[in-house]
């Protein structure tokens, strides 16, 4: 017989499905923050976080919100070449395809743009900025100073290096929102509400408060961190499931498997 925990499980698997937003605290904060910022005349806007704080999700959630109303489109990672990338901006400015190997006019792009001023207003989502050159960050300025293209950026936080300093991405046309790890009721609000869409109900009621502390403590409220934690342990729990029930309780996920998951993922050592 197939494990229950087969299937929670693989509620964790780390993906962008955007049927699977849920509306958090802080989600719902920044989300509003960012609505109000495109609203403001600003060319740009940078969303800033470290990596698995929700900023894909939130993109992917702000385009299918604004879909019908907005000319809005995300690009997620980046094309490795510039070349690709303008084809890409070509043809959502356009809404023309060019062949393959034709080179974008760069100058003729932003004459283009200019000239769209006024007259449609797009919204282009950038996703893992950090990967674009200054070279291409410094055109992608040039194409928001027509004020037809707007963008929003999303940049990636790390420890060793202050992306945001960096001279292509300093300027004062930028808004920043900033998105952190989640508290630890967001966190078991996630872990929850993930569990109840896919009506894991016994199974969400079995982690208790104590665990999602214990969660918390050990992922920082990192939603990355948090899903292969969680699938760690309900993996742990489907073997036993499936090969010693005697070591499980369905009421309440034993401390020793967090541990022991947390243990396999290096959070704790022997
Ligand atoms: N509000 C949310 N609703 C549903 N899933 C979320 C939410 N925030 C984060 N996640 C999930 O957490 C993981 C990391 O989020 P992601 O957007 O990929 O982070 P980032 O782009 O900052 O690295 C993904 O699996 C994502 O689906
Ligand atoms: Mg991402």
């Amino acid at each position: 017989m197939k494990s229950r925990y087969e299937a929670a499980k693989n509620v964790f698997v780390d993906s962008i499905d955007i049927d699977d937003y849920i509306e958090l605290s802080s989600s719902v904060t920044a989300y509003k923050q960012l609505e109000h910022s495109m609203e403001k005349p600003l060319k740009m806007i940078l969303l800033f976080g470290r990596p698995g704080t929700g900023k894909s999700i939130l993109l992917n959630r702000l385009q299918e919100k604004l879909k019908h109303q907005k000319e809005i489109h995300y690009f997620d990672t980046p094309a490795t070449n510039e070349k690709e990338f303008f084809h890409k901006l070509f043809k959502v400015l356009t809404k023309q395809d060019l062949p393959a190997n034709t080179e974008v006019n760069f100058s003729a792009l932003v004459n283009f743009c200019k000239n769209l001023r006024g007259k449609r207003e797009i919204l282009i989502l950038l996703d893992e900025a950090q990967m674009y050159g200054s070279e291409m960050m410094e055109k992608i300025r040039l194409i928001s100073d027509s004020r037809a293209v707007k963008f929003v950026v999303s940049l990636h936080k790390t420890d060793d290096e202050d992306l945001i300093a960096k001279e292509h991405f300093q300027s004062r046309i930028w808004e920043v929102i900033e998105l952190k790890n989640a508290t630890q009721s967001d966190q078991t609000a996630y872990i929850h509400k993930k569990l109840l869409k896919k009506n894991l109900f016994e199974i969400a009621n079995s982690i208790k408060e104590k665990d999602m502390k214990l969660i918390h403590a050990f992922t920082k409220g990192n939603f990355r961190e948090c899903n292969k934690l969680i699938f760690t342990i309900f993996e742990i729990c489907e073997y036993y499931d499936e090969n010693e029930p005697s070591k499980i309780n369905y009421e309440h996920i034993p401390k020793r498997i967090i541990e022991m998951a947390a243990l396999k993922l290096g959070y704790i050592h022997v």
